[in-house]
């Protein structure tokens, strides 16, 4: 079956921080909107969207919310380290609550997988979109569950993913490792259009970064099979952030940065 960009849009996590910038940024685009949420839409809706306040553990409410949609945009979840018995609703069985939607409506499913997901691969490592997951809490353990997902209901189903692992996408570079890591808003929204515009994706990975000079640590992706570019960069902070840095070796050392150190108990 043939992906149509005109059909309505869902966007799971529509109040959280990137949520907002996409219903703002795909509304003036024209593009139908169905948001959710298990937060209240703290802003105005955009022209022609719905907001519709659901738990994403709520499988049915789910299953409606997609209903005729050709694109699911999945940014809602748990989106920071947090004990594994608050991870598991939101982020395993939500994820299946999608994909099941996905799949009975035939969507395409954008889901918004992290950096957490191969956060033990060492800062000096160039990886591949096909490296070996290295999760560095239950957060990246969950985003590699929901990437394992968008591969199973590919294989099996034919239902097609786009798994961003998104580095840092802030309104700016903080520290020295976002040198390496953002992704601007823009680029995001950029990349976000390409997802529900693109003819026929498959199942595929993107490294979610700006075109930053450090970004050394992530390549070879599928963006030309999305047409996707990132076109900013985080080069002008460079002398304003290449000293904010953290004394932790364990920090430094990984990509995942400070969620390496959280409850890191190894003595070697
Ligand atoms: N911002 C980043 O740099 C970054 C990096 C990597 C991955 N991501 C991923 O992108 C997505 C969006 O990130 P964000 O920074 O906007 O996070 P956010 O926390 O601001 O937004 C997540 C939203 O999900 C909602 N949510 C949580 N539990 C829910 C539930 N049970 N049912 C329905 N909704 C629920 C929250 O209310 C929130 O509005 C997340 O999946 C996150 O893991 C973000």
């Amino acid at each position: 079956m043939t992906h149509d960009p005109k059909k309505p849009v869902l966007l799971t996590g529509a109040s959280g921080a990137l949520g907002r910038q996409l219903a703002r940024h795909l509304g003036e685009a024209g593009i139908t909107l169905r948001l959710t949420d298990i937060k209240p839409f703290p802003d105005a809706l955009p022209p022609g969207a719905t907001f519709t306040q659901a738990d994403l553990n709520d499988g049915v409410a789910i299953l409606r919310l997609a209903e005729v949609c050709g694109t699911i945009l999945h940014f809602g979840g748990v989106s920071v380290e947090r004990p594994f018995e608050e991870v598991i609703g939101p982020n395993i069985r939500g994820l299946y609550h999608i994909y099941e939607a996905a799949r009975r409506e035939r969507a395409r499913v954008l889901f918004a997988s992290s950096n957490h997901s191969v956060g033990f691969h060492e800062r000096t490592e160039q990886l591949d979109a096909d490296c070996s997951y290295r999760p560095d809490g239950y957060y990246g353990l969950s985003k590699v569950y929901g990437e394992m997902m968008g591969r199973l209901y590919w294989d099996k189903h034919g239902v097609e993913s786009v798994l961003v692992r998104i580095g840092s996408c802030f309104p700016d570079p903080v520290n020295a490792r976002m040198l390496a890591t953002w992704l601007s808003y823009a680029d995001l929204a950029r990349l976000v259009r390409r997802v529900i515009e693109a003819e026929r994706t498959g199942c595929i990975v993107v490294w979610g970064a700006s075109k930053n000079a450090r970004m050394t640590w992530w390549k070879h992706d599928a963006r030309e099979v999305l047409g996707w570019e990132p076109q900013d960069s985080a080069d002008p902070w460079t002398k304003q952030l290449e000293g904010v840095t953290s004394n932790n070796p364990v920090v430094e050392r990984h990509m995942g940065a400070d969620y390496c150190g959280i409850d890191y108990t190894r003595t070697d």
